[in-house]
């Protein structure tokens, strides 16, 4: 690279290359792929100099720059003169978190990592996706929200208050990257199952958004969280000193509606027709609103609903391989109706359908309890808005859940209620009694709201459930067998969906995405993993389910005529890969620019050393 950069400068030309680096050391915006100075000019990455070079974490590559880079950026000196490999500086993370004992401390690292070196945080995260994914996401991205007015550093991601309706496009104008493609958003009214955290909740958007870049390869400056806060209805939170959003209770009616439709007018106005907005931890009488009222006029899905569907229907495909059945011929029960069970059995539906049942059939043959007990057409209680009239059979009402259970004899047992140990020993017994393999979902999170434990599951089936959960189980031992069940886990479906959604150009994702991504993942798990009661692939393969996903969107997407990105690509793989985000160091100084000769290379860059612990 040095070959291209001339051996000396005439004095105008060093005198305006002075000039220019002045302003630009002024000017350094926040986009590697098009930062502008004051004029509008694009500048390359390699005209940020000096400390600000450091500073910007898309830039920094620490003690990654070589020498003539240092040199020519102007910081040499301003780091000791060890140079690192990325490799080298990976073994250094890893043994720095290693060091904390609590997550939430590991959460921050990460962060503050982040915020320093983005490419060394992503391959961080890409390369450890079993150990770190619970710590970026569910479990202790929700002690982080809990925690996110102690733990608040710097700025990321946008918040959005009901104080700014009218103003929702200038505040969006704000955010400093042109080209965001996909936003994560919530109210955070209904945070995993801790509830309402208000602004707090922007740890989940961010979370969300790690995954897409970690995960799916999309890179990071086209991803924007954004909070709209409208207040919080959590008195602990109203009362708490350190709490950071608006200190008033939620805004709700016609007000709030205005204010997510001009939120949404506004993302189009600003980024354009096709950005994906992914809707996040909404209360649960808005998220199914929102999404009616949304799908066909945006590109947006709610992951809660639809991830979560795809994510267990996912688990039932892969489950026809140990039961020989088709899935039609099963009867589904589910304990709970709200957005997590709604969904679920709206995706199954349609996986019925496409094995031949009517429409009519295939709800048929789902029943659903929720805290009022079998959704039953004449039920005393009422309560079937929505898509839970759907469900609801001609059937005595009934409340007690194990009577439900001896009276339908269901063959697949779902839980998404949020009411611990619910699957009782009794129930878990009589559904081994009913079926040679009985299947038991308890998807309900944190770990303590389960239904049941994967230890109860197998021990009350004499070792026949089938299992699944919300929240990932260790490994259990049963007689000779050795258990390690899998986990239902969103994120192998919502980046390789984001990801085959952004590349087609798809306007409006339909239920038969989600579908397709199932399918996927299902054709991932191995026999290896169905022997170990796994009904999911390694989390170590979902950047390979992403991929898969992606290229089977796309290929739907122009079978479909619902791309919008032509021509159509030849090789779907490459493809996807010639747009993902590279986390691998890249040469920091442009190919041709009058740089100096770097006037006193004295010091040689060291060799490298291995770390030691
Ligand atoms: P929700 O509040 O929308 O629904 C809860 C449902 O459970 C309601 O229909 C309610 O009536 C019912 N219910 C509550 N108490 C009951 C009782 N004692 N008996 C019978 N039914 C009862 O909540 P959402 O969003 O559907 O989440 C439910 C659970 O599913 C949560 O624990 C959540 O963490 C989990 N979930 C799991 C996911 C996954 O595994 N990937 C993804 C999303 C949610």
């Amino acid at each position: 690279m040095l070959s291209t950069i001339p051996k000396t400068l005439t004095s105008s030309a060093r005198a305006a290359r002075n000039q220019l680096f002045q302003t630009l050391k002024i000017l350094t915006i926040a986009d590697d792929q098009q930062r502008r100075n004051i004029t509008g000019d694009i500048i390359s990455p390699g005209q940020v100099l000096g400390i600000d070079h450091l500073r910007d974490p898309r830039l920094n590559k620490g003690l990654g720059f070589t020498l003539e880079e240092r040199q020519a950026l102007g910081i040499h000196g301003l780091q000791p003169a060890r140079f690192k490999t990325q490799e080298e500086q990976l073994e250094l993370c890893r043994i720095s978190i290693e060091r904390y004992q609590e997550d939430l401390n590991k959460y921050i690292y990460l962060t503050e990592l982040q915020d320093r070196n983005e490419k060394l945080f992503f391959r961080l995260l890409s390369e450890n996706i079993e150990s770190l994914m619970p710590i970026v996401y569910t479990p202790t991205v929700g002690l982080a929200c809990q925690k996110f007015g102690l733990i608040y550093r710097r700025p990321r991601g946008l918040f959005i208050t009901i104080n700014d309706i009218g103003h929702v496009f200038d505040v969006l104008k704000n955010w400093p990257e042109p080209n965001v493609k996909a936003i994560v958003v919530t109210d955070g009214e209904r945070i995993l199952g801790l509830g309402d955290l208000g602004a707090c909740g922007m740890g989940i958007p961010v979370g969300k958004l790690a995954l897409y870049t970690a995960l799916a390869g999309i890179k990071p400056h086209e991803c924007l969280p954004i909070v709209l806060d409208v207040g919080t209805n959590n008195q602990n939170l109203l009362e708490d000193p350190l709490y950071v959003g608006l200190r008033q209770k939620r805004t709700t009616g016609k007000l709030y509606d205005d204010f997510v439709d001009e939120f949404m007018e506004a993302v189009v106005q600003r980024y354009g027709q096709n950005t994906l907005i992914q809707f996040e931890d909404f209360g649960n009488h808005n998220a199914f609103r929102f999404l009616n009222a949304y799908r066909e006029q945006y590109c947006t899905f709610n992951d809660d609903i639809q991830g979560t569907a795809s994510v267990a229907v996912s688990g039932l495909l892969a489950s026809k391989r140990l039961t020989n059945k088709k899935l039609s011929d099963n009867k589904f029960l589910f304990l709970g109706a709200g957005e997590a069970a709604i969904g679920i059995a709206d995706l199954t539906v349609k996986a019925l359908e496409n094995e031949g049942l009517s429409t009519e059939e295939a709800r048929g043959r789902i029943w659903m309890v929720d805290i009022d007990g079998l959704l039953a057409l004449d039920r005393p209680e009422g309560n079937l808005d929505g898509h839970k009239k759907l469900y609801a059979k001609k059937h005595e009402p009934i409340k007690d859940f194990a009577a439900i259970v001896n009276e339908i004899k269901p063959s697949i047992l779902i839980g998404a209620s949020a009411v611990s140990g619910a699957f009782t020993p009794e129930i878990l017994k009589n559904m081994s009694t009913f079926n040679e393999r009985p299947i038991i979902f308890a998807l309900s999170n944190p770990t303590s709201k389960a239904e049941c434990t994967a230890e109860q599951a197998y021990t009350h089936t004499e070792g026949r459930a089938i299992f699944a959960s919300g929240s990932p189980f260790g490994k259990v031992h049963f007689g000779d067998k050795l258990f390690q069940p899998g986990q239902g886990n969103n994120a192998y479906i919502f980046p390789g969906v984001a990801l085959g959604v952004l590349l087609a150009g798809i306007h409006h994702i339909n239920e038969q995405i989600f579908l397709i991504a199932s399918e996927t993942v299902a054709s991932n798990v191995s026999d290896e993993d169905l022997k170990r009661g796994s009904l999911y692939p390694p989390l170590s393969s979902i950047k390979e389910c992403s991929m898969q996903i992606a290229c089977q969107i796309l290929e739907y997407a122009y079978k479909e005529r619902i791309a919008s990105v032509y021509p159509k690509p030849k090789d779907m793989r490459k493809y996807v890969e010639s747009h993902q985000y590279n986390h691998n160091y890249e040469p920091s100084l442009p190919q041709t620019w009058p740089w100096p000769n770097p006037p006193y290379i004295k010091t040689r860059p060291l060799e490298p050393t291995k770390l030691k612990a």
